[in-house]
C-alpha cells in the first residue's frame, strides 16, 4: 500500500517552517502575483472569440459561471495553503491527503498547467509584440515569429491516439517563434536572480495592466450603446452556439482567463506570514479579477456588436468601433496587453520550478531539481530547466494545441484539491486550519462537480492527450520516484528543507 502512503501534516508543517527559500513576501506582493498570473490572454484574446461564437453579450454570465467554479477551488486552495504553506502547492496537499501516487499525478499534471500556460501565453505575447512593433515601423519577419507547424484536430480520429498525435499538422513555412522564446528566456533569468526582484517587476507590470483595463472600462462606458445588449442572451442555434448552452460553452472557453490564482500558493515558502497572507493573496486576486472581467465584458459587448469580436484583439476592435473619440486608447491597450501577458509568463514560470523543487526534495524527482542557489536563494536548477523546456515549446508549437492542455490540466488539479479538502476534514479534523473554507461539504463538492463538468465539455483529443501525458508520468513514477521516495523506510529523516 506504499502507493497511498501519506506525508504527515505535522512533518509538512515543520518542513515549511524551516524553508531555505527567501521569506520576503507580504499580502500586497501576493495579491499582485495572483493578478499578474490571472489577467492575460484570456481577457485580451479569448473574450471576444467566446462572445462572438458562443455567448454574445451573455459572455458576462459565462464569466460569472467560471468565476463561481474558481471561487470554490480558490476557497479550497486558501484552506490548504494556510494550513500547509509549501511550494509544492496542490502536489503537497495531495501528498498529505490522498497519498503518494495521487501526489505524483497532481505534480505531473501541474506541468500541463504552469509550463504549458507559460508557453501558450508566450506565443500570444509574440503576436502582440510583433503587431506593436509594426505600429512603430519595425517589421519582424513572419518566418521568425511563428511556429513551424499549425495543428487542426482530426474530427474523426476519436480515441485513436496515433492519429491524434500524428494527423492534422500543416507546415507554415516559418522557422521558429523567436519573440516567444526571448520573453520566456528573460523571465527565467529574472526568476533565477531572485524572488524579490521578480515580484518587484511583477508589481510594476500589474500596475500598468490594471491602469489600462480600468481606463478601458472608465472611458469605454461612455460609448456604450445599450441596443447592443438586446437580446442579452442571443437565441440558441444548437451545438453550444448561443442560448444558455452557449453561456456554459463560453464559460469553458474563458475559464482560461481565471487560471493563475492558484500559482500564488507555490510562493508559500517565500511568504513572511503565510497563515494569514495566503488566503488574502489567493482570494483577493481572484475577487479583483472577477469584478474586472465582468466589467470589461459588459463594456466591450456594449460598445460593439458582438458578431465583430471574433478576432485576436477584441478590445482594440471595441475601441475602433467606439469612434475617433477613443482612438488614443488603442496603442495604450496594446501596451497593456503586452505587459499583461508578460506577468502571466513570469508567474507561471515561478510556479513550475517550485513544484519540481518540492518533488525533488521528497525524492520523487532527481535531487538536482531541489538545489537552492547559495546567493539568490531560488530553486535555480529547476527554474533553468523549466525555462529551457518552455522556450522549446513556445518556439515550436502552435498556440491552440498548447492552450487546450492547460485548461484540462488545471481543472483536474482544482478538482483534486477540492476533493482533498473534503477528505482531510474527515481524516484529520483536529489539525489547526488558519483559514477554513465555508459551507463544507458544499463548497468542495461543488468545486469537484463544477470543474468535472467543465472538463467533460472539452474535446476527446484533449482528453486523449491528458491520458497519454499521465501514462508517461506513471512510467516515470514507477521507474524512479517510487523507489527513491523519502518516505521509503529509513529515509524520512532526510526530508529536511
Ligand atoms: N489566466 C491567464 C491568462 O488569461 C492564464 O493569460
Amino acid at each position: 500500500m506504499s502507493l497511498f502512503r501519506r506525508k504527515p501534516i505535522v512533518q509538512l508543517q515543520a518542513e515549511a517552517a524551516s524553508s531555505s527559500l527567501h521569506r520576503v513576501l507580504g499580502p500586497v506582493n501576493l495579491t499582485a502575483l495572483g493578478i499578474g498570473a490571472i489577467i492575460g490572454a484570456g481577457i485580451f484574446v479569448l473574450t471576444g472569440q467566446a462572445a462572438a461564437k458562443y455567448a454574445g453579450p451573455a459572455i458576462v454570465y459565462s464569466f460569472i459561471l467560471a468565476g463561481i467554479a474558481c471561487a470554490f477551488a480558490g476557497l479550497c486552495y486558501a484552506e490548504f495553503s494556510a494550513m500547509i504553506p509549501m511550494a509544492g502547492s496542490a502536489y503537497t496537499y495531495g501528498y498529505a491527503t490522498l497519498g503518494e501516487l495521487f501526489a505524483w499525478i497532481i505534480g505531473w499534471d501541474l506541468i500541463l498547467e504552469y509550463l504549458f500556460a507559460a508557453s501558450t501565453v508566450a506565443v500570444g505575447w509574440s503576436g502582440y509584440v510583433v503587431s506593436l512593433l509594426r505600429d512603430f515601423g519595425i517589421e519582424i519577419p513572419a518566418r521568425w515569429a511563428s511556429a513551424p507547424y499549425t495543428h487542426t484536430a482530426s474530427p474523426d480520429a476519436g480515441w485513436n491516439v496515433w492519429r491524434i498525435f500524428t494527423e492534422g499538422w500543416t507546415s507554415t513555412g516559418a522557422v521558429l517563434n523567436v519573440p516567444a522564446m526571448v520573453i520566456v528566456g528573460l523571465a527565467t533569468i529574472l526568476l533565477v536572480i531572485g524572488i524579490r526582484e521578480s515580484t518587484r517587476f511583477n508589481n510594476v507590470i500589474v500596475a500598468i495592466k490594471m491602469t489600462v483595463i480600468l481606463a478601458f472600462i472608465a472611458f469605454g462606458v461612455l460609448y456604450v450603446n445599450a441596443d447592443h445588449w438586446v437580446p442579452f442572451i442571443p437565441p440558441a442555434e444548437g451545438d453550444g452556439r448561443f442560448g444558455w448552452g452557449g453561456v456554459v460553452r463560453g464559460a469553458g472557453v474563458i475559464f482560461f482567463a481565471y487560471i493563475g490564482f492558484d500559482a500564488v500558493s507555490t510562493a508559500a515558502q517565500e511568504v513572511k506570514n503565510p497563515q494569514r497572507d495566503m488566503p488574502i493573496g489567493i482570494l483577493g486576486s481572484l475577487a479583483i479579477c472577477t469584478v474586472l472581467y465582468i466589467a470589461v465584458a459588459l463594456v466591450l459587448t456594449g460598445i460593439v456588436d458582438f458578431h465583430a469580436l471574433d478576432v485576436p484583439d477584441p478590445i482594440a476592435v471595441g475601441i475602433d468601433a467606439a469612434g475617433p473619440g477613443l482612438a488614443w486608447l488603442r496603442p495604450i491597450v496594446k501596451i497593456g496587453a503586452v505587459a499583461g501577458l508578460s506577468s502571466v509568463i513570469l508567474v507561471m514560470l515561478l510556479g513550475q520550478p517550485r513544484i519540481l523543487f518540492t518533488m525533488a526534495r521528497d525524492g520523487l524527482l532527481p535531487p538536482i531539481f531541489g538545489n537552492v542557489h547559495p546567493r539568490y536563494r531560488t530553486p535555480w536548477v529547476a527554474s533553468l530547466l523549466t525555462g529551457g523546456v518552455a522556450m522549446g515549446f513556445a518556439g515550436l508549437l502552435p498556440i491552440g494545441l498548447l492552450g487546450e492542455l492547460v485548461s484540462i490540466g488545471t481543472l483536474l488539479a482544482f478538482a483534486i484539491v477540492c476533493g482533498g479538502v473534503l477528505v482531510l476534514r474527515y481524516t484529520d479534523p483536529e489539525i489547526r486550519r488558519p483559514f477554513r473554507a465555508p459551507f463544507v461539504p458544499f463548497v468542495p463538492i461543488a468545486g469537484v462537480l463544477s470543474c468535472g463538468y467543465l472538463m467533460v465539455g472539452l474535446p476527446v483529443d484533449t482528453w486523449a492527450r491528458l491520458l497519454v501525458w499521465m501514462a508517461l508520468g506513471l512510467a516515470i513514477y514507477f521507474g524512479y520516484g517510487r523507489r527513491h521516495s523519502r518516505l521509503n523506510a529509513g529515509r524520512a529523516d532526510v526530508a529536511s528543507r
